[in-house]
């Protein structure tokens, strides 16, 4: 149905008003009006368009609010790569870089554009009549993934820019996705509040943000966008500065903070300033950026490998805070091995308040001469992981004394010790709690056994009551035990029996991954489990056949060989056998061949009939390999749904494409 023209003109008028809003709200830093007054507009105009679907443009606000989830991002080759910069760290760097540039120019006159070096996520959006159409992540430089759906839902990015005579219609920008502190800290204390996982940080939220396939909850995470860079042949393009002026006219949102540096020396005291009032920004950046100004010398500087020689990166050392270290508790892990982890007075870092952090070993702690008492220095590493850096020694006390290691576990009172070569103390016990209830997590892991209803808490409770000692008396447990628990009911007991029953059906490389065999990860007990039929077979396998299998190293091999002939594991593996898990392969089970055996398989886009796993095991199942992206081994290329760059790269190298449903026959 067409929309009178009254209604096409009340749209326009409510889209122009959301437009405007948005501009000074995120682009302007000038909110107009409330939130609420916001909501009540985009309310209207979203009824005014469902009532009418001839009237949404694509450039309309409402695209923002996200739209039907991507099954999978397709892959965009990047017209000009996005390059990376060179780190520097000191005031001699700075100079080394400047002198490169001048040793280049010879004797032509050149200035700095100096940035602030956002900590976000670097992405870029390409425009065409105006019109935003592609966004993309930076991926490897070269490539990255097609993120359009769900940039749109950033109000900071406009959907569709002015067009005038000096202004360009297509364009790429790129710049950097970011989350101010405030913005970061309301969400997680609403993360808090709903009982939710909070996040780290807001440079990885960003980046999560943009990586999830529900433009929806994007468009619910305020995700914010500066630009930095502008490229187009609309125009001829003299400078960095004149590009940053134009951004700013396209509407984008420029750092306020940008400033020309006429010398290196100006450059070095605007990074010095802004390391003091980094912390006062409402945003975190991690260093500035200094770019020769003048386009045509930027193009005569070029770059070297992945970075141009006509910009470099000033960072800034991770933030550090001070506390106090109230005591050095000891960790104990499935395997016995003990870390040691420092108990902090809790401290505002980087993002988030800490209040332990690991401390690695013996050997560390003595290195920096770590004691309890001490006033010491919190980061996060790039892994975002808590470190104690350092101490303050100017705040120690008369009174401390150096740490020493304890002798004993922390947790079955047994002895520890450190092996030679080795770094870590071990646990002697082997029925200690702490490994007890660490191997039993283990095997009951969604990823191994997927338990549910066999959680930490409830673990602990069995080990504590006595009711379990091992993996295997998960299999012996009676539903009466389970009830009479603290906390268990009669429904919960059923359910967790339900689960553990239901884990016996799960292939034979998942048991093999739930044993906690030292070195031996998911990969690797799927390559055991393909390769010997059974666990008869890996028990009596040689060191060197296991040596022989293809993916296994010595080490490996060696750590299986050791537990199969430890009595211990023997018991618990003829337990387990006993009880009815899966210790035979399912591919040996295969009868005779089928059309799939031996072939290769790459899914693109989802699958209306079942889940990409789903379609993986059945392939395998059959004794047909499924691989994540095509070349020219592949034999098979299946298309689903919104499928993705490889069904452009399966014509380019001419694979046969089948659809599901020729899929499903192949099946049978
Ligand atoms: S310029 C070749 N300017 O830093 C020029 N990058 O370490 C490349 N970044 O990938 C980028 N703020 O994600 C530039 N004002 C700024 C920046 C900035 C943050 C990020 C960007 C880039 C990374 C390089």
């Amino acid at each position: 149905m067409i929309a009178p023209a009254s209604t096409q003109q009340k749209a326009e008028k409510l889209r122009a008003a959301l437009r405007s809003h948005d501009n000074q709200y995120y682009v302007l830093s000038e909110p107009s009006i409330s939130d609420m007054e916001y909501d009540q507009l985009m309310q209207q105009l979203v009824q005014l368009e469902n009532e009418y679907p001839g009237l949404v443009t694509p450039d309309s606000p409402t695209q923002r609010v996200g739209g039907e989830p991507t099954k999978e991002f397709a892959t965009v080759t990047h017209d000009v790569p996005m390059l990376s910069l060179s780190n520097t760290y000191s005031d001699e760097e700075l100079d080394d870089f400047d002198r490169r540039v001048r040793e280049i120019l010879g004797s032509e006159k050149y200035q700095y554009v100096a940035e602030l070096k956002i900590d976000g996520v670097a992405i870029s959006l390409v425009y065409r009549n105006g019109l935003f159409v592609q966004g993309a992540t930076r991926g490897d430089g070269t490539q990255g993934d097609e993120i359009t759906k769900n940039l749109k839902t950033i109000r900071s990015i406009p959907l569709r820019v002015e067009s005038g005579k000096s202004l360009p219609k297509n364009f790429e920008v790129r710049g950097e996705i970011y989350m101010t502190k405030k913005d970061f800290d309301t969400m997680n204390r609403k993360q808090e509040m709903l009982g939710e996982k909070t996040f780290v940080n807001a440079r990885n939220t960003a980046s999560g943000t943009l990586k999830l396939q529900d433009p929806k909850i994007v468009a619910m995470r305020k995700l914010r966008m500066f630009t930095y860079f502008l490229r187009t042949n609309d125009l001829t393009m003299k400078s960095h500065s004149e590009n940053l002026q134009l951004l700013k006219k396209l509407s984008f949102v420029v750092n306020e903070h940008t400033t020309i540096c006429k010398t290196i020396s100006d450059a070095k005291a605007y990074c010095n300033e802004w390391m003091v009032k980094r912390s006062s920004l409402p945003y975190d950046i991690d260093g500035i950026v200094i770019k020769v100004d003048a386009i045509a010398q930027q193009q005569e500087l070029g770059a070297v490998a992945k970075s141009p020689r006509w910009a470099i990166a000033y960072k800034y050392p991770a933030q550090q805070m001070e506390t106090t270290l109230n005591a050095v508790t000891l960790q104990v892990g499935r395997v016995g091995t003990i870390t040691p982890v420092a108990e902090l007075e809790p401290v505002f870092v980087s993002g988030s308040t800490v209040s332990r952090a690991t401390l690695h070993n013996e050997d560390y702690i003595r290195d920096l001469d770590i004691r309890v008492g001490d006033t010491v220095f919190v980061e996060k590493g790039g892994d975002v992981i808590p470190k104690v850096a350092g101490v303050n020694k100017k705040k120690r006390s008369k009174s401390s004394t150096p740490f020493t290691f304890p002798k004993k576990c922390p947790e079955c009172g047994s002895r520890i010790f450190r092996p030679e070569g080795e770094a870590a103390y071990y646990c002697e016990n082997f029925e200690c709690p702490a490994q007890v209830r660490g191997r039993i997590e283990h095997f009951a892991h969604r990823r191994a056994m997927n338990i549910e209803g066999l959680g930490e808490a409830v673990i602990d409770l069995l080990v504590t009551t006595g009711l379990m000692h091992n993996i295997a008396d998960i299999y012996s447990l009676k539903k009466e035990q389970i009830a009479s628990l603290e906390r268990m009911g009669d429904k919960s007991a059923q359910n967790l029996l339900d689960g553990i029953i239901a884990s016996k059906q799960l292939p034979f490389g998942r048991v093999l991954f739930g044993l906690g065999i030292r070195f031996v990860g998911e990969g690797v007990a799927k390559l055991l489990a393909d390769h010997f039929s059974s666990i008869d077979a890996i028990r009596s396998a040689s060191l060197e056949d296991l040596e022989n299998v293809e993916g296994i190293g010595p080490r490996i091999a060696e750590s299986v060989f050791r537990f199969f002939r430890d009595t211990h594991s023997l018991k618990l593996v003829d337990r387990l056998v006993k009880a009815g898990v899966q210790t035979k392969s399912e591919k040996k089970k295969i009868a005779g061949r089928s059309s799939v055996t031996g072939k290769t398989f790459v899914l693109t886009g989802g699958l209306s009939s079942m889940s990409r796993d789903e379609a993986k095991e059945k392939i395998e199942a059959r004794g047909g390999k499924s691989s994540s992206s095509v070349s020219k081994k592949t034999d098979f290329v299946i298309v689903g749904t919104d499928a993705g760059s490889k069904l452009q790269k399966a014509k380019e190298l001419g694979i046969t494409t089948i659809s599901e449903e020729e899929f499903l026959r192949l099946l049978k």
